[in-house]
Protein backbone atom coordinates (compact mmCIF):
# COMPACT_ATOMS: atom_id res chain seq x y z
CA UNK A 1 0.00 0.00 0.00
CA UNK A 2 3.53 2.49 0.60
CA UNK A 3 4.40 1.18 -2.97
CA UNK A 4 7.34 -0.43 -1.13
CA UNK A 5 7.88 -4.03 -1.65
CA UNK A 6 7.01 -6.46 1.34
CA UNK A 7 9.68 -6.65 4.03
CA UNK A 8 10.73 -10.24 3.49
CA UNK A 9 12.12 -9.22 -0.25
CA UNK A 10 14.34 -6.27 0.63
CA UNK A 11 17.17 -8.48 2.02
CA UNK A 12 20.51 -7.13 0.00
CA UNK A 13 22.84 -10.82 1.51
CA UNK A 14 21.77 -12.79 -1.56
CA UNK A 15 22.87 -16.55 -1.70
CA UNK A 16 22.40 -17.02 -5.19
CA UNK A 17 20.92 -15.09 -8.34
CA UNK A 18 17.96 -17.03 -10.71
CA UNK A 19 17.25 -15.00 -14.44
CA UNK A 20 13.48 -16.04 -15.01
CA UNK A 21 12.89 -15.96 -18.60
CA UNK A 22 8.97 -16.42 -19.00
CA UNK A 23 7.07 -17.45 -22.27
CA UNK A 24 5.83 -14.07 -22.80
CA UNK A 25 1.93 -14.44 -22.05
CA UNK A 26 0.18 -13.68 -18.73
CA UNK A 27 -1.09 -17.50 -17.95
CA UNK A 28 3.23 -18.45 -18.17
CA UNK A 29 4.57 -15.75 -16.49
CA UNK A 30 2.31 -15.35 -13.53
CA UNK A 31 3.23 -19.14 -12.26
CA UNK A 32 7.19 -17.94 -12.97
CA UNK A 33 6.39 -14.56 -10.82
CA UNK A 34 4.83 -16.88 -7.91
CA UNK A 35 7.57 -19.11 -7.76
CA UNK A 36 10.41 -16.26 -8.01
CA UNK A 37 8.77 -14.89 -4.82
CA UNK A 38 9.46 -17.93 -3.42
CA UNK A 39 12.98 -18.30 -3.81
CA UNK A 40 13.08 -14.54 -2.76
CA UNK A 41 12.02 -15.35 0.33
CA UNK A 42 14.61 -18.08 0.41
CA UNK A 43 16.95 -14.88 -0.21
CA UNK A 44 18.12 -15.96 -3.70
CA UNK A 45 17.97 -12.91 -6.28
CA UNK A 46 15.71 -12.89 -8.84
CA UNK A 47 15.74 -10.79 -12.03
CA UNK A 48 12.87 -11.85 -14.62
CA UNK A 49 13.27 -10.91 -18.43
CA UNK A 50 10.36 -9.34 -20.33
CA UNK A 51 10.44 -8.81 -23.77
CA UNK A 52 10.08 -4.55 -24.96
CA UNK A 53 6.99 -5.68 -26.44
CA UNK A 54 5.16 -7.29 -23.67
CA UNK A 55 6.19 -4.59 -21.05
CA UNK A 56 4.96 -1.75 -23.39
CA UNK A 57 0.98 -3.23 -22.55
CA UNK A 58 1.60 -3.70 -18.87
CA UNK A 59 0.03 -1.04 -17.35
CA UNK A 60 1.50 -1.63 -13.94
CA UNK A 61 4.21 -4.17 -12.77
CA UNK A 62 5.25 -6.31 -10.24
CA UNK A 63 6.94 -4.09 -7.33
CA UNK A 64 8.37 -7.63 -5.54
CA UNK A 65 10.97 -8.67 -8.04
CA UNK A 66 13.19 -6.93 -10.42
CA UNK A 67 12.71 -6.71 -13.89
CA UNK A 68 14.93 -6.34 -17.16
CA UNK A 69 13.82 -6.02 -21.01
CA UNK A 70 15.07 -8.29 -23.88
CA UNK A 71 14.01 -8.32 -27.52
CA UNK A 72 11.79 -11.05 -29.23
CA UNK A 73 12.68 -9.14 -32.30
CA UNK A 74 9.04 -7.50 -32.21
CA UNK A 75 9.67 -4.85 -30.12
CA UNK A 76 6.75 -2.69 -31.68
CA UNK A 77 3.95 -5.34 -31.78
CA UNK A 78 4.78 -8.83 -30.17
CA UNK A 79 3.30 -11.94 -31.51
CA UNK A 80 0.45 -9.69 -33.14
CA UNK A 81 3.17 -7.72 -35.11
CA UNK A 82 4.63 -11.27 -36.16
CA UNK A 83 1.60 -12.59 -37.81
CA UNK A 84 1.82 -16.18 -37.19
CA UNK A 85 2.72 -18.08 -33.64
CA UNK A 86 5.47 -20.20 -35.27
CA UNK A 87 7.12 -16.82 -36.84
CA UNK A 88 7.05 -15.60 -33.68
CA UNK A 89 8.87 -18.19 -31.70
CA UNK A 90 11.25 -18.58 -34.76
CA UNK A 91 12.47 -15.07 -34.37
CA UNK A 92 12.69 -15.00 -30.53
CA UNK A 93 14.87 -17.44 -30.76
CA UNK A 94 17.32 -15.81 -32.72
CA UNK A 95 17.05 -12.16 -31.19
CA UNK A 96 16.61 -13.76 -27.56
CA UNK A 97 19.69 -15.35 -27.33
CA UNK A 98 21.60 -12.32 -28.26
CA UNK A 99 19.69 -9.99 -25.72
CA UNK A 100 19.28 -12.69 -23.04
CA UNK A 101 23.55 -12.89 -23.33
CA UNK A 102 23.87 -9.19 -23.35
CA UNK A 103 21.49 -9.25 -19.86
CA UNK A 104 23.71 -11.92 -18.52
CA UNK A 105 26.83 -10.01 -19.03
CA UNK A 106 25.42 -6.85 -17.98
CA UNK A 107 24.08 -8.57 -14.57
CA UNK A 108 27.18 -9.74 -14.00
CA UNK A 109 29.14 -6.33 -13.33
CA UNK A 110 25.96 -6.16 -10.76
CA UNK A 111 27.90 -6.90 -7.80
CA UNK A 112 25.53 -10.47 -7.50
CA UNK A 113 26.30 -12.00 -11.05
CA UNK A 114 23.53 -14.78 -12.36
CA UNK A 115 23.95 -18.80 -11.72
CA UNK A 116 21.43 -19.65 -13.14
CA UNK A 117 18.38 -19.78 -15.64
CA UNK A 118 14.98 -20.94 -15.20
CA UNK A 119 13.33 -20.74 -18.80
CA UNK A 120 9.63 -21.71 -20.08
CA UNK A 121 10.70 -24.55 -22.47
CA UNK A 122 8.69 -23.16 -25.28
CA UNK A 123 11.79 -21.48 -25.48
CA UNK A 124 14.42 -24.39 -25.30
CA UNK A 125 17.31 -21.95 -26.78
CA UNK A 126 17.60 -20.78 -23.29
CA UNK A 127 19.38 -23.69 -22.10
CA UNK A 128 22.19 -23.26 -24.89
CA UNK A 129 22.71 -19.86 -23.13
CA UNK A 130 23.04 -20.74 -20.35
CA UNK A 131 25.68 -23.48 -21.07
CA UNK A 132 27.90 -20.84 -23.11
CA UNK A 133 28.30 -18.66 -19.56
CA UNK A 134 28.52 -22.05 -17.69
CA UNK A 135 25.14 -21.95 -15.52
CA UNK A 136 22.68 -23.70 -14.07
CA UNK A 137 19.77 -24.19 -16.00
CA UNK A 138 16.28 -25.21 -15.15
CA UNK A 139 13.23 -26.04 -17.49
CA UNK A 140 10.20 -24.43 -15.83
CA UNK A 141 6.84 -26.42 -16.95
CA UNK A 142 3.85 -24.67 -16.48
CA UNK A 143 1.43 -27.46 -17.08
CA UNK A 144 1.02 -30.10 -14.91
CA UNK A 145 2.98 -33.22 -15.18
CA UNK A 146 -0.11 -34.89 -17.00
CA UNK A 147 -0.08 -32.75 -19.89
CA UNK A 148 3.87 -32.98 -19.79
CA UNK A 149 4.10 -36.61 -19.98
CA UNK A 150 1.13 -36.82 -23.39
CA UNK A 151 3.93 -33.92 -24.78
CA UNK A 152 6.70 -36.36 -23.99
CA UNK A 153 5.40 -39.41 -25.31
CA UNK A 154 4.25 -37.33 -28.62
CA UNK A 155 7.83 -36.30 -28.61
CA UNK A 156 9.01 -40.06 -28.48
CA UNK A 157 6.74 -40.82 -31.34
CA UNK A 158 4.86 -43.63 -28.58
CA UNK A 159 1.35 -42.07 -28.80
CA UNK A 160 -0.15 -42.98 -32.27
CA UNK A 161 -2.63 -40.18 -33.22
CA UNK A 162 -4.87 -38.84 -34.45
CA UNK A 163 -7.00 -42.49 -33.64
CA UNK A 164 -9.99 -43.61 -35.70
CA UNK A 165 -12.70 -43.08 -33.62
CA UNK A 166 -13.62 -40.14 -30.88
CA UNK A 167 -14.11 -42.69 -28.44
CA UNK A 168 -10.67 -45.03 -28.73
CA UNK A 169 -9.11 -45.66 -26.05
CA UNK A 170 -5.34 -44.83 -26.25
CA UNK A 171 -2.72 -46.34 -23.57
CA UNK A 172 -0.15 -43.41 -22.48
CA UNK A 173 2.68 -44.95 -20.82
CA UNK A 174 2.89 -43.09 -16.76
CA UNK A 175 -0.56 -42.54 -17.01
CA UNK A 176 -3.04 -42.83 -14.48
CA UNK A 177 -5.62 -44.72 -17.01
CA UNK A 178 -6.49 -45.21 -20.88
CA UNK A 179 -8.46 -42.08 -22.03
CA UNK A 180 -10.25 -41.14 -24.78
CA UNK A 181 -9.16 -38.89 -27.60
CA UNK A 182 -11.94 -36.57 -26.33
CA UNK A 183 -9.54 -36.08 -23.01
CA UNK A 184 -6.09 -35.87 -25.10
CA UNK A 185 -4.24 -31.64 -25.46
CA UNK A 186 -6.12 -31.02 -28.72
CA UNK A 187 -2.92 -29.70 -30.69
CA UNK A 188 -2.29 -33.65 -30.23
CA UNK A 189 -5.09 -34.82 -32.15
CA UNK A 190 -6.09 -31.76 -34.25
CA UNK A 191 -4.14 -31.76 -37.52
CA UNK A 192 -3.70 -28.45 -38.27
CA UNK A 193 -2.35 -27.64 -35.10
CA UNK A 194 0.80 -29.44 -36.17
CA UNK A 195 3.08 -26.41 -35.92
CA UNK A 196 2.05 -25.63 -32.50
CA UNK A 197 2.90 -29.48 -31.27
CA UNK A 198 6.12 -29.48 -33.11
CA UNK A 199 6.84 -26.77 -30.93
CA UNK A 200 5.51 -28.59 -27.61
CA UNK A 201 7.05 -31.69 -28.56
CA UNK A 202 10.17 -29.01 -28.65
CA UNK A 203 10.45 -28.87 -25.16
CA UNK A 204 11.83 -31.93 -24.30
CA UNK A 205 14.09 -31.52 -27.30
CA UNK A 206 17.37 -30.69 -25.15
CA UNK A 207 15.65 -31.83 -21.55
CA UNK A 208 18.62 -33.97 -21.14
CA UNK A 209 21.14 -31.21 -20.99
CA UNK A 210 19.37 -29.40 -17.89
CA UNK A 211 19.97 -29.62 -14.10
CA UNK A 212 16.24 -29.17 -13.33
CA UNK A 213 12.82 -29.85 -14.51
CA UNK A 214 10.79 -27.87 -12.21
CA UNK A 215 6.49 -28.35 -12.73
CA UNK A 216 3.74 -26.27 -11.79
CA UNK A 217 1.76 -28.79 -9.51
CA UNK A 218 2.18 -30.90 -6.26
CA UNK A 219 3.47 -34.48 -5.51
CA UNK A 220 0.31 -35.46 -4.02
CA UNK A 221 -1.71 -34.53 -7.03
CA UNK A 222 0.02 -36.58 -9.43
CA UNK A 223 2.41 -39.62 -7.48
CA UNK A 224 1.51 -41.45 -10.28
CA UNK A 225 2.73 -39.92 -13.41
CA UNK A 226 5.32 -37.96 -11.34
CA UNK A 227 7.39 -41.06 -10.23
CA UNK A 228 7.13 -42.18 -13.80
CA UNK A 229 8.39 -38.47 -15.16
CA UNK A 230 11.20 -38.52 -12.45
CA UNK A 231 12.82 -41.98 -13.94
CA UNK A 232 13.59 -40.00 -17.19
CA UNK A 233 14.07 -36.08 -16.05
CA UNK A 234 15.29 -34.36 -12.62
CA UNK A 235 11.74 -33.78 -11.43
CA UNK A 236 10.59 -31.11 -8.80
CA UNK A 237 7.31 -30.21 -8.28
CA UNK A 238 7.44 -26.62 -7.04
CA UNK A 239 3.31 -25.43 -7.08
CA UNK A 240 0.70 -24.53 -6.77
CA UNK A 241 2.06 -20.81 -8.00
CA UNK A 242 -0.63 -18.45 -6.36
CA UNK A 243 -0.03 -15.98 -3.73
CA UNK A 244 0.98 -17.27 -0.50
CA UNK A 245 -1.42 -15.03 1.20
CA UNK A 246 -4.26 -17.34 -0.15
CA UNK A 247 -2.63 -20.86 1.03
CA UNK A 248 0.26 -20.70 3.36
CA UNK A 249 0.32 -17.51 4.36
CA UNK A 250 4.29 -17.39 5.22
CA UNK A 251 4.86 -14.81 3.35
CA UNK A 252 3.56 -11.79 4.60
CA UNK A 253 1.73 -9.49 2.27
CA UNK A 254 1.67 -11.67 -0.75
CA UNK A 255 -1.53 -11.02 -2.29
CA UNK A 256 0.38 -9.53 -5.25
CA UNK A 257 -1.27 -12.03 -8.48
CA UNK A 258 0.90 -10.74 -11.29
CA UNK A 259 0.20 -9.07 -14.73
CA UNK A 260 -2.67 -8.85 -16.69
CA UNK A 261 -3.81 -6.41 -19.75
CA UNK A 262 -7.42 -6.82 -17.96
CA UNK A 263 -8.11 -4.71 -15.43
CA UNK A 264 -10.03 -6.69 -12.70
CA UNK A 265 -14.03 -4.80 -11.55
CA UNK A 266 -12.84 -6.26 -7.83
CA UNK A 267 -14.84 -3.55 -5.77
CA UNK A 268 -18.11 -4.52 -7.62
CA UNK A 269 -17.81 -8.45 -7.11
CA UNK A 270 -16.92 -8.39 -3.82
CA UNK A 271 -19.48 -6.10 -3.06
CA UNK A 272 -22.06 -7.96 -4.93
CA UNK A 273 -20.57 -11.62 -3.47
CA UNK A 274 -20.86 -9.97 0.11
CA UNK A 275 -24.34 -9.78 -0.36
CA UNK A 276 -24.95 -13.30 -1.82
CA UNK A 277 -25.89 -16.42 0.86
CA UNK A 278 -22.94 -18.92 1.85
CA UNK A 279 -21.92 -21.05 -1.50
CA UNK A 280 -25.03 -19.74 -3.69
CA UNK A 281 -22.93 -18.45 -6.24
CA UNK A 282 -21.74 -19.90 -9.54
CA UNK A 283 -18.48 -18.41 -10.70
CA UNK A 284 -17.84 -18.55 -14.87
CA UNK A 285 -14.70 -18.01 -16.29
CA UNK A 286 -12.93 -19.02 -19.41
CA UNK A 287 -9.78 -17.38 -18.91
CA UNK A 288 -7.74 -14.80 -21.06
CA UNK A 289 -7.75 -15.62 -24.34
CA UNK A 290 -10.54 -18.48 -25.23
CA UNK A 291 -13.40 -17.39 -26.90
CA UNK A 292 -15.92 -19.46 -27.21
CA UNK A 293 -18.78 -19.13 -30.32
CA UNK A 294 -22.14 -17.12 -29.96
CA UNK A 295 -24.25 -20.14 -29.75
CA UNK A 296 -22.57 -21.24 -27.22
CA UNK A 297 -22.40 -18.59 -24.99
CA UNK A 298 -26.78 -18.53 -25.20
CA UNK A 299 -26.77 -21.74 -24.53
CA UNK A 300 -24.50 -20.99 -21.21
CA UNK A 301 -26.70 -17.74 -20.50
CA UNK A 302 -29.95 -19.79 -20.69
CA UNK A 303 -28.09 -22.83 -18.87
CA UNK A 304 -27.40 -20.43 -15.89
CA UNK A 305 -30.50 -18.69 -15.54
CA UNK A 306 -32.46 -22.21 -15.78
CA UNK A 307 -30.24 -23.93 -12.97
CA UNK A 308 -31.74 -20.99 -10.45
CA UNK A 309 -28.46 -19.92 -8.86
CA UNK A 310 -26.81 -17.03 -8.54
CA UNK A 311 -24.01 -16.40 -11.22
CA UNK A 312 -20.79 -14.24 -11.65
CA UNK A 313 -20.24 -14.39 -15.20
CA UNK A 314 -16.67 -13.28 -17.15
CA UNK A 315 -17.34 -12.24 -20.25
CA UNK A 316 -14.19 -10.33 -21.93
CA UNK A 317 -15.32 -7.28 -23.83
CA UNK A 318 -13.83 -9.09 -27.04
CA UNK A 319 -16.64 -11.58 -26.24
CA UNK A 320 -19.93 -9.10 -25.27
CA UNK A 321 -21.21 -8.59 -28.79
CA UNK A 322 -22.02 -12.40 -28.88
CA UNK A 323 -24.79 -12.21 -26.37
CA UNK A 324 -27.72 -10.20 -27.70
CA UNK A 325 -28.27 -7.16 -25.39
CA UNK A 326 -32.08 -8.28 -24.26
CA UNK A 327 -29.96 -11.67 -23.31
CA UNK A 328 -27.67 -9.64 -21.08
CA UNK A 329 -30.32 -7.19 -19.51
CA UNK A 330 -32.51 -10.53 -18.45
CA UNK A 331 -29.84 -11.92 -16.76
CA UNK A 332 -28.96 -8.90 -14.64
CA UNK A 333 -29.92 -8.39 -11.32
CA UNK A 334 -33.29 -8.23 -10.91
CA UNK A 335 -34.23 -11.59 -13.23
CA UNK A 336 -36.30 -14.56 -12.14
CA UNK A 337 -35.68 -15.43 -8.91
CA UNK A 338 -31.77 -15.65 -9.15
CA UNK A 339 -29.42 -13.25 -9.65
CA UNK A 340 -26.53 -12.33 -12.36
CA UNK A 341 -23.65 -9.94 -12.65
CA UNK A 342 -21.78 -9.85 -15.53
CA UNK A 343 -18.28 -8.13 -15.60
CA UNK A 344 -15.33 -7.94 -18.11
CA UNK A 345 -12.51 -8.96 -15.67
CA UNK A 346 -12.41 -9.97 -11.71
CA UNK A 347 -9.80 -10.87 -9.86
CA UNK A 348 -10.46 -14.58 -9.60
CA UNK A 349 -8.50 -15.71 -7.09
CA UNK A 350 -10.96 -13.30 -4.32
CA UNK A 351 -13.97 -14.61 -5.98
CA UNK A 352 -12.43 -18.69 -5.78
CA UNK A 353 -11.52 -17.30 -1.78
CA UNK A 354 -14.86 -15.78 -1.12
CA UNK A 355 -17.73 -17.61 0.60
CA UNK A 356 -20.56 -16.90 -1.38
CA UNK A 357 -18.68 -19.27 -4.40
CA UNK A 358 -20.62 -22.32 -4.95
CA UNK A 359 -18.59 -23.66 -7.77
CA UNK A 360 -16.46 -22.68 -10.65
CA UNK A 361 -17.85 -23.27 -14.37
CA UNK A 362 -14.34 -23.27 -16.03
CA UNK A 363 -12.58 -23.55 -19.30
CA UNK A 364 -9.81 -25.73 -16.89
CA UNK A 365 -6.62 -23.97 -18.11
CA UNK A 366 -4.56 -25.04 -15.84
CA UNK A 367 -4.21 -21.76 -13.95
CA UNK A 368 -7.77 -21.67 -13.04
CA UNK A 369 -7.98 -25.42 -12.43
CA UNK A 370 -4.96 -24.89 -10.12
CA UNK A 371 -6.90 -21.58 -8.45
CA UNK A 372 -9.83 -23.58 -8.02
CA UNK A 373 -7.84 -26.74 -6.33
CA UNK A 374 -6.42 -24.58 -4.04
CA UNK A 375 -9.44 -22.84 -2.78
CA UNK A 376 -11.63 -25.80 -2.53
CA UNK A 377 -13.78 -24.91 -5.33
CA UNK A 378 -15.74 -27.90 -7.07
CA UNK A 379 -15.95 -27.50 -10.53
CA UNK A 380 -18.19 -27.71 -13.65
CA UNK A 381 -15.57 -28.04 -16.72
CA UNK A 382 -16.37 -26.89 -20.52
CA UNK A 383 -13.01 -27.71 -22.08
CA UNK A 384 -12.30 -25.80 -25.18
CA UNK A 385 -8.82 -26.67 -26.59
CA UNK A 386 -5.06 -27.25 -25.50
CA UNK A 387 -4.25 -29.15 -22.32
CA UNK A 388 -8.01 -28.26 -21.12
CA UNK A 389 -9.37 -31.34 -22.05
CA UNK A 390 -6.88 -33.01 -20.38
CA UNK A 391 -7.42 -31.15 -17.22
CA UNK A 392 -11.42 -31.88 -17.01
CA UNK A 393 -10.37 -35.14 -17.40
CA UNK A 394 -8.36 -35.40 -14.19
CA UNK A 395 -10.85 -33.09 -12.42
CA UNK A 396 -13.76 -35.27 -12.94
CA UNK A 397 -12.23 -38.94 -12.80
CA UNK A 398 -8.89 -38.27 -10.96
CA UNK A 399 -8.96 -36.16 -8.44
CA UNK A 400 -12.99 -36.10 -7.88
CA UNK A 401 -13.67 -32.63 -7.72
CA UNK A 402 -15.96 -32.10 -10.56
CA UNK A 403 -17.92 -32.81 -13.47
CA UNK A 404 -17.47 -32.28 -17.25
CA UNK A 405 -20.46 -30.66 -19.08
CA UNK A 406 -20.15 -32.69 -22.68
CA UNK A 407 -20.85 -31.15 -26.18
CA UNK A 408 -23.02 -32.45 -28.46
CA UNK A 409 -22.03 -33.72 -32.02
CA UNK A 410 -21.88 -29.67 -33.07
CA UNK A 411 -19.34 -28.93 -30.25
CA UNK A 412 -21.74 -26.81 -28.68
CA UNK A 413 -22.77 -27.95 -24.56
CA UNK A 414 -26.44 -27.51 -24.17
CA UNK A 415 -28.27 -25.37 -22.13
CA UNK A 416 -29.70 -28.39 -19.91
CA UNK A 417 -26.76 -30.19 -19.58
CA UNK A 418 -25.29 -26.95 -17.96
CA UNK A 419 -28.35 -26.61 -15.89
CA UNK A 420 -27.88 -30.48 -14.65
CA UNK A 421 -23.93 -30.42 -14.30
CA UNK A 422 -24.63 -26.97 -12.15
CA UNK A 423 -27.45 -28.60 -10.21
CA UNK A 424 -25.12 -31.79 -9.20
CA UNK A 425 -22.33 -29.85 -8.09
CA UNK A 426 -23.43 -27.16 -5.98
CA UNK A 427 -26.84 -29.42 -3.93
CA UNK A 428 -27.93 -32.43 -5.06
CA UNK A 429 -26.72 -35.27 -3.04
CA UNK A 430 -24.66 -37.26 -5.96
CA UNK A 431 -22.35 -34.20 -5.63
CA UNK A 432 -21.74 -34.10 -2.11
CA UNK A 433 -18.52 -36.43 -2.86
CA UNK A 434 -17.45 -33.91 -5.22
CA UNK A 435 -17.93 -31.02 -2.79
CA UNK A 436 -15.92 -33.00 0.12
CA UNK A 437 -13.09 -33.85 -2.10
CA UNK A 438 -12.74 -30.48 -2.91
CA UNK A 439 -11.95 -29.33 0.33
CA UNK A 440 -9.67 -32.37 0.71
CA UNK A 441 -7.73 -31.13 -1.83
CA UNK A 442 -7.44 -27.86 -0.50
CA UNK A 443 -5.76 -28.68 2.25
CA UNK A 444 -3.28 -30.94 0.55
CA UNK A 445 -2.36 -28.04 -1.83
CA UNK A 446 -2.16 -26.24 1.47
CA UNK A 447 0.08 -28.44 2.78
CA UNK A 448 2.53 -29.41 -0.40
CA UNK A 449 3.97 -25.51 0.18
CA UNK A 450 3.96 -25.12 3.70
CA UNK A 451 6.73 -25.52 5.65
CA UNK A 452 8.25 -28.93 5.28
CA UNK A 453 5.42 -29.88 2.86
CA UNK A 454 6.54 -31.54 -0.49
CA UNK A 455 6.47 -28.36 -2.84
CA UNK A 456 8.53 -26.64 -0.34
CA UNK A 457 11.11 -29.11 0.34
CA UNK A 458 11.80 -29.26 -3.19
CA UNK A 459 12.38 -25.38 -3.45
CA UNK A 460 14.61 -25.72 -0.15
CA UNK A 461 17.15 -28.58 -2.26
CA UNK A 462 16.44 -26.20 -5.04
CA UNK A 463 17.90 -23.45 -3.57
CA UNK A 464 20.93 -25.31 -1.33
CA UNK A 465 21.90 -27.07 -4.46
CA UNK A 466 21.91 -23.53 -6.37
CA UNK A 467 23.91 -22.33 -3.66
CA UNK A 468 26.33 -25.29 -3.54
CA UNK A 469 26.84 -25.21 -6.93
CA UNK A 470 27.34 -21.50 -7.64
C1 LIG B 1 -3.82 -20.50 -21.44
C2 LIG B 1 -4.53 -21.72 -22.03
O1 LIG B 1 -5.78 -21.35 -22.60
C3 LIG B 1 -4.71 -22.81 -20.97
O2 LIG B 1 -5.30 -23.97 -21.55
C4 LIG B 1 -3.37 -23.18 -20.39
O3 LIG B 1 -3.54 -24.17 -19.40
C5 LIG B 1 -2.67 -21.95 -19.85
O4 LIG B 1 -2.57 -20.97 -20.89
P1 LIG B 1 -5.85 -19.15 -20.07
O5 LIG B 1 -6.87 -19.58 -21.05
O6 LIG B 1 -5.68 -17.72 -19.85
O7 LIG B 1 -4.45 -19.87 -20.35
O8 LIG B 1 -6.36 -19.86 -18.70
P2 LIG B 1 -5.74 -20.06 -17.28
O9 LIG B 1 -4.48 -20.86 -17.32
O10 LIG B 1 -6.82 -20.63 -16.48
O11 LIG B 1 -5.38 -18.60 -16.77
C6 LIG B 1 -6.31 -17.60 -16.59
C7 LIG B 1 -5.82 -16.68 -15.47
O12 LIG B 1 -6.55 -15.48 -15.52
C8 LIG B 1 -6.02 -17.29 -14.09
O13 LIG B 1 -4.85 -17.11 -13.34
C9 LIG B 1 -7.14 -16.47 -13.49
O14 LIG B 1 -7.04 -16.26 -12.10
C10 LIG B 1 -7.03 -15.17 -14.23
N1 LIG B 1 -8.35 -14.51 -14.34
C11 LIG B 1 -9.30 -14.97 -15.19
C12 LIG B 1 -8.58 -13.39 -13.58
O15 LIG B 1 -7.73 -12.98 -12.79
N2 LIG B 1 -9.76 -12.75 -13.72
C13 LIG B 1 -10.73 -13.16 -14.56
O16 LIG B 1 -11.77 -12.51 -14.61
C14 LIG B 1 -10.50 -14.32 -15.32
Amino acid sequence: SDGLPPSYLMSTSHKAHCLILPFQGQSHINPMLQFSKRLQSKRVKITIALTKSFLKNMKELPTSVSIEAISDGYDDGGRDQAGSFVAYVTRFKEIGSDTLSQLIQKLANSGCPVNCIVYDPFLPWAVEVAKNFGLISAAFFTQNCAVDNIYYHAHKGVIKLPPTQDDEEILIPGFLSTIEASDVPTFVIVPEAERILEMLVNQFSNLDKVDWVLINSFYELEKQVIDYMSKIYPIKTIGPTIPSMYLDKRLHDDKEYGLSVFKPMTNECLNWLNHQPINSVVYVSFGSITNLEAEQMLELAWGLKNSNNNFLWVVRSTEESKLPKNVLEELKLTSGNNKGLVVSWCSQLQVLEHESTGCFLTHCGWNSTLEAISLGVPMVTMPQWADQPTNAKLVKDIWEIGVRAKQDEKGIVRREIIEECIKLVMEEEKGKLIRENAKKWKEMARNAVDEGGSSDKNIEEFVSKLVTIS
